[in-house]
C-alpha cells in the first residue's frame, strides 16, 4: 500500500469539520485541508483563539475558505447547538475530523459530573458524529476520522469506574478516553457496513508532538518534555499527516488505523499503526456504544 498522498485533485466544493481547529494538530490539519481546497468549518471552543488561528492560516493560504462555529465538546447541549447550526447552514459534510482533545491531571468533571477527558474526547465526539452523519453523502470519499493515541495501548474501559475515581495514574484515565476513540471508530465502521452505507470511519494517532496538549503536566515532566521533544517527536505539521491520509487517500478501508512508523511510533512516515489486543474486542466496543447512547440520551445507528 502506498502511504503517500500523491496527486490529490482540488477538493473545491467539499466541506470538512475539524474539531479543535485552533491549535496544535487540528490547526495544521485545517491549514492543509484548506490548501487542498476544502471549505473547513473550524469547530472551536474559544472563538477568540479560532479567529486568531484563521488569520494565521489566511496568511499562508490566502485562498483558505474557513468558517468558525463555536463548539464545547464537554457540554452535550453545545454539541447539539453546533450540529443544528451545521444543518441550518451547510447542505452536506464530506469529512469529519474528531480531533479535539484534552489531557488533564486534576480529575475535573463536566457539568453533568462526567470525567472531563471521557466527556470531551469521547462522549462529545460520539454525539457530534451521531448528529452530523445524516449530512454526509453515502460515498467512500465521506470520512469520519478519530484521533486516538499511543496511550490507548495500556488502557481498558473501566465500566465500573468511568470517572477513574479509583485509578491512581492520571494518564491512564486519558488513555481510557483515547481507547474509546479507537473503539468507537471501529464499531461505527462495522455498523455503517452492516447498514449498507459507504461512508468510512477510521482512526489515527499522531505519534507525539509538542502541542498544547501537555500544558497541564507537572512542571518537571513538562520541561523535560519540552527539551526532548525536538529530537524525538513530530512537528505538529507531521503529526497531522495520519489524519490527512485517513481523510483523503483513495486507498484506505474503513476500520483501518494509521500512525507514524518511526522509533516507538513517535514520529516518521505514515503507515499502519500498532494496537492493543484489548482494543479489538467487539464485545467491549458494543458495550461502550450502548453506554454512550444512554449517556447522550440519543440512539445511534
Ligand atoms: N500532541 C500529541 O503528542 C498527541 C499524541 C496523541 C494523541 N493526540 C491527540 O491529538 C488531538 C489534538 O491534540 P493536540 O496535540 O493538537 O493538542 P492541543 O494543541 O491542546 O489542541 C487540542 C484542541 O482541542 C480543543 N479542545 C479542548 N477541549 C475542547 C472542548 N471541550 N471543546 C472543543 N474543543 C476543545 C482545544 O481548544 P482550546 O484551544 O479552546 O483549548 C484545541 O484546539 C487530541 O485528540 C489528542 O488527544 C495528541
Amino acid at each position: 500500500m502506498d502511504f503517500k498522498l500523491k496527486n490529490i485533485p482540488s477538493q473545491k466544493g467539499r466541506i470538512a469539520v475539524v474539531t479543535g481547529a485552533n491549535n496544535g494538530i487540528g490547526f495544521e490539519t485545517t491549514k492543509a485541508l484548506a490548501n487542498y481546497g476544502f471549505k473547513v468549518i473550524m469547530a472551536c471552543r474559544s472563538k477568540v483563539k479560532a479567529e486568531k488561528a484563521k488569520v494565521e492560516i489566511l496568511n499562508t493560504v490566502p485562498t483558505a475558505d474557513l468558517d468558525i462555529l463555536q463548539l464545547d465538546l464537554s457540554d452535550l447541549d453545545s454539541v447539539r447547538v453546533f450540529a443544528q447550526n451545521c444543518k441550518d447552514n451547510y447542505v452536506k459534510l464530506d469529512v469529519l475530523i474528531n480531533n479535539a482533545g484534552v489531557l488533564i491531571y486534576s480529575g475535573k468533571k463536566n457539568g453533568a459530573g462526567i470525567e472531563l477527558q471521557f466527556a470531551t474526547n469521547h462522549l462529545g465526539h460520539f454525539l457530534l458524529t451521531n448528529l452530523l452523519i445524516d449530512l454526509m453523502p453515502d460515498d467512500t470519499a465521506s470520512r469520519i476520522v478519530a484521533l486516538s493515541s499511543l496511550a490507548h495501548k495500556s488502557a481498558k474501559i473501566h465500566f465500573d469506574d468511568l470517572n477513574g475515581e479509583n485509578i491512581d495514574d492520571a494518564e491512564a484515565v486519558y488513555g481510557q478516553s483515547k481507547l474509546a476513540n479507537l473503539m468507537f471508530a471501529d464499531e461505527l465502521n462495522r455498523r455503517l457496513k452492516k447498514t449498507g452505507k459507504k461512508i468510512i470511519a477510521l482512526a489515527v494517532h499522531p505519534g507525539g508532538s509538542d502541542s498544547g496538549l501537555f500544558d497541564e503536566m507537572s512542571r518537571v515532566k513538562y520541561y523535560t518534555f519540552k527539551m526532548l521533544s525536538p529530537f524525538i517527536l513530530n512537528s505538529n505539521t507531521s503529526a497531522a499527516k495520519p489524519s490527512l491520509f485517513a481523510a483523503l487517500s483513495p486507498n484506505v478501508q474503513g476500520g483501518e488505523y494509521f500512525g507514524p512508523q518511526g522509533f516507538n511510533e513517535f514520529k516518521g512516515k505514515v503507515g499502519f499503526a500498532k494496537r492493543s489486543e484489548y482494543s479489538r474486542r467487539e464485545d467491549v466496543a458494543q458495550k461502550l456504544w450502548q453506554l454512550s447512547e444512554e449517556m447522550t440520551e440519543q440512539s445511534f445507528l
